[in-house]
C-alpha cells in the first residue's frame, strides 16, 4: 500500500465520555495521528492523509473552531522541527485561503522547510470533496481554456482533469479508513477515492493504536482490488 487516509472521527464522543472538553479530545486525536503516521512508516506506506477539518466544520461552535485552529498553530510550532528531522513533508489541501493568515503563513513555511521528506503527511483543513472538485473544474478552464469533451479521449480528459486538483502528483488512496462507527463518506477526497477500498471500525480515533492499525492493514490485504477490471 502507497497511500492511506483517515477521517479521525469520534473526537469529541472520546472526550465527552470522560467529562472532558471537547477540545482535549482532539488533542488526544492528534496524538493518535502521531501514532498513526509512525505505523504507516514502519509499515512502508508513503502518504498519509488526514481529514482534520471539513468544509462544514466551520458551523461548530466559535469555541470549538478557534480551538481547533490553536491546536493546528501549536502542532506546527511544537511538531515543525521533529518533522524535519523525520523526513516528513508536510502538505495541506483545501481551501487554505479561508484559514487566518498567520495560520497560511506556518503552513507555507513548514511546507516550504519539509518539501525534501520521503514520508509525506497531507492535512485537509477547510477541506470538502466538492469544493475541491469545483475548484478542479476551475482550473481546468484556465489551464486548457479550448478544451472539448469532442476532440480529448475520455482517459486523456480525466487524467488532465486530475492534474487540476489539490494535490495532482499523490498517488489515490488505496485504503480509507473511518473510525467511531459512522458509515459515511462525508466529503473526503470524493475523485480520489474512486477505487479505494474502505475500512469502517468503531473505536474513536483518539483510541485509534497499533493493534486498530493492523487489524485495518490485514483487512485490506484480504480483500481483491479489482479497479473495475476482471480477472483475464
Ligand atoms: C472529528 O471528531 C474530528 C475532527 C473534526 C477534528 C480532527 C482533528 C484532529 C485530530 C486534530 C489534530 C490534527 C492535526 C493535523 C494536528 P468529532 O469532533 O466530529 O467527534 P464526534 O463525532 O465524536 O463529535
Amino acid at each position: 500500500m502507497e497511500h492511506l487516509a483517515v477521517i479521525m472521527d469520534g473526537n469529541g464522543r472520546w472526550a465527552e465520555r470522560r467529562h472532558l472538553p471537547r477540545l482535549m479530545g482532539h488533542r488526544a486525536g492528534a496524538e493518535a495521528l502521531d501514532r498513526c503516521m509512525h505505523a504507516c512508516r514502519a509499515a512502508g506506506i508513503r502518504y498519509l492523509t488526514v481529514y482534520a477539518f471539513s468544509t462544514e466544520n466551520w458551523r461548530r461552535s466559535d469555541e470549538e473552531v478557534s480551538g481547533l485552529m490553536n491546536l493546528l498553530s501549536s502542532y506546527i510550532a511544537a511538531k515543525g522541527k521533529t518533522l524535519v528531522d523525520e523526513g516528513v513533508r508536510f502538505r495541506v489541501i483545501g481551501r487554505r485561503g479561508d484559514l487566518s493568515k498567520k495560520l497560511q503563513n506556518e503552513i507555507a513555511a513548514l511546507e516550504e522547510k519539509t518539501q525534501g521528506g520521503d514520508f509525506t503527511l497531507i492535512v485537509a483543513l477547510s477541506y470538502g470533496g466538492r469544493d475541491e472538485i469545483v475548484r478542479a473544474a476551475l482550473k481546468f478552464r484556465e489551464k486548457f481554456p479550448g478544451a472539448g469533451a469532442e476532440d480529448i479521449p475520455p482517459r486523456e480528459l480525466e487524467r488532465m482533469f486530475a492534474g487540476c486538483m489539490d494535490a495532482p502528483d499523490v498517488p489515490d488512496p488505496d485504503l480509507v479508513i473511518r473510525t467511531s462507527g459512522e458509515l459515511r463518506v462525508s466529503n473526503f477526497l470524493l475523485w480520489e477515492s474512486a477505487y479505494s477500498e474502505y475500512y469502517f471500525t468503531p473505536t474513536l480515533w483518539p483510541d485509534f493504536d497499533q493493534a486498530e492499525f493492523d487489524k485495518a492493514m490485514s483487512s485490506y490485504r484480504g480483500r481483491e482490488r479489482r479497479m473495475g477490471g476482471r480477472f483475464k
